[in-house]
């Protein structure tokens, strides 16, 4: 039996459907190289909506979200519909109501800079050489872009804006748990950003961050200041692996990775919930760039963001690795062939439209020797980060540690879509082996699912074996 996942796609305004076209093919591609179904369903969402519905979120749209694994967004926005009262247009309207209906709590948004494309980088060369990753964690649900009261009104027949920032204690843990997760996957160096020496709300931050810390001593946690931190990204990108940070610092601070690392057309993001899909992880995955119409319809935007937004949707969402790499690796042949979109395009290197740059990617997903060489070498990887995250103290986390995280109402048929529902098959060998990230992840959130159940059960690294239970568990209720 073969797997299939429902997929939500929302491609958007601007460059949205080119970029996202090229992502489906190569999406269509691996499912049929690798033996997975997909199950692709097309909605109007932003700008193309309001045109066709008046609204930047039909009802239906949301539906087919929700009767989904997974949504695959590109972009929305643009000119045309800035004259729109506020609350109208397309980003307040369906990219925020979405984040906040599903409760994609955190942001991943890694900032990649292949070492082909440092000279891309507007930073001097000698301090981008050889590339670098930095992933940036930013909480989406909270702060200035959801905090009441909001609005503007006449006082004293002045007019005021007022918009406010609110974090609650349980919404910083969540965000801190899941950024050590992650570190103590990787370099165990956590950076996080607040404005202490301001605001309220980072003294919250900061006190709950150095709280959690002590539950994660194998991860060295360090403060900076966004405006500081701003500074050092410039200064020195090589020093940095993962920081974590709220909404509004995040979203600026994420432009300016971007950026760092050569174009925002490069940068993919998953925005992950708390598992509400039955015991699969829900989440959204769209480009870190927005529509950019002022080269829409010109076939020159760069696919790839769209194309690596496939990527960590299959790794995080359904957990195909060997997937999720395998287009990794075909990125960078492509990238290392020479090809480039304008964005990227230096002397020496090949201009190539939308089109061919997606069609080279889909053409080296079928190099597989050189992906199971890849692969391997990532097994291996992993292998090794497990046992030297082993030796360190790892601290199990206590289960009132983390809070209940809110679950989203979900049809009650979510989980018992027949095909449209994946199910781990007998023998497949593609979702057999998470990466030790994703193991880490899965145990965190089958916990906080435990826990807005109303199931009492201890946190654990053994996710199948915890997801067993939960189910077993469930079954018996
Ligand atoms: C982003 C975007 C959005 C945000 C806009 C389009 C609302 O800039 O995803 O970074 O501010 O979060
Ligand atoms: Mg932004």
């Amino acid at each position: 039996m073969s797997l299939t996942y429902k997929i939500a796609v929302l491609a958007g305004d601007g460059i949205g459907p080119e970029v996202m076209a090229e992502a489906i093919d190569l999406l269509q591609k691996c499912a049929e190289l690798d033996r997975f179904q997909v199950d692709l369903n097309e909605s109007l969402v932003g700008g193309a909506a309001i045109d066709a519905t008046g609204k930047a979120l039909p009802k239906e749209t949301l539906a087919n979200c929700e009767a989904s694994d997974a949504i695959l967004f590109s972009s929305v926005g643009g000119p045309k519909w800035e004259r729109l009262p506020p609350g109208e247009q397309p980003e307040r309207a369906a990219l925020l109501p979405l984040r906040k209906h599903f409760h994609l709590f955190a942001n991943l948004r890694p900032a990649l800079c292949l070492p082909e494309l440092s000279a891309a980088s507007p930073l001097r060369p000698d301090l981008v050489q050889g590339g670098f990753e930095i992933l940036c964690i930013r909480e989406l649900t909270g702060g200035l872009y959801f905090g009441q009261p909001k609005g503007t009104r006449v006082e004293h027949g002045e007019t005021i804006a007022i918009d406010t920032m609110v974090y609650r204690k349980s919404e910083v843990e969540r965000i801190a748990h899941l950024a050590f997760q992650i570190a103590r996957t990787r370099k165990r160096k956590l950076v996080s950003v607040d404005k202490a020496n301001v605001l309220e709300n980072s003294l919250l931050w900061r006190a709950v961050l150095k709280e959690i810390a002590a539950v994660y001593p194998a991860v060295e946690l360090t403060h900076l200041l966004v405006d500081n931190a701003a500074m050092q990204f410039i200064r020195a990108p090589k020093t940095f692996d993962v920081v974590v940070t709220e909404n509004l610092f995040g979203d600026i601070l994420s432009d300016e990775l971007a950026m760092l690392t050569g174009s925002i057309g490069m940068l993919p993001s998953a925005s992950l919930g708390t598992g509400q899909h039955g015991f699969y992880r829900f989440g959204l995955y769209e480009p870190s760039g927005g529509s950019a119409p002022d080269i829409a319809g010109q076939g020159i935007a760069n696919p790839i963001a769209q194309i690596l937004s496939v990527a960590m949707m299959l790794r995080y969402s359904f957990e195909l690795e060997e997937t999720a790499a395998r287009i990794e690796s075909a990125v960078r042949k492509t990238i290392a062939k020479g090809l480039r979109t304008k964005d990227i395009w230096s002397v020496g290197t090949k201009l190539v439209s939308t089109k061919e740059m997606g069609d080279e990617i889909n053409g080296k997903l079928l190099t597989r020797n050189n992906c199971k060489m890849e692969g391997e070498e990532k097994s291996k990887k992993v292998a090794k980060e497990k046992r030297s995250v082993k030796k360190s103290k790892t601290v199990a986390l206590p289960a009132k540690e983390i809070p209940a995280a809110p679950v989203a109402e979900k049809p009650a048929t979510r989980k018992t879509t027949g095909s449209g529902t994946a199910k781990r098959p007998a023998g497949s060998s593609k979702a057999k082996e998470p990466s030790y990230e994703q193991v880490q992840l899965r145990a965190y959130f089958i916990g906080e699912r435990r826990k807005s159940l109303g199931i009492p059960g201890d946190e654990t690294s053994d996710w199948v074996q915890a997801e067993l239970e939960l189910k077993a568990e469930l079954a018996a209720k």
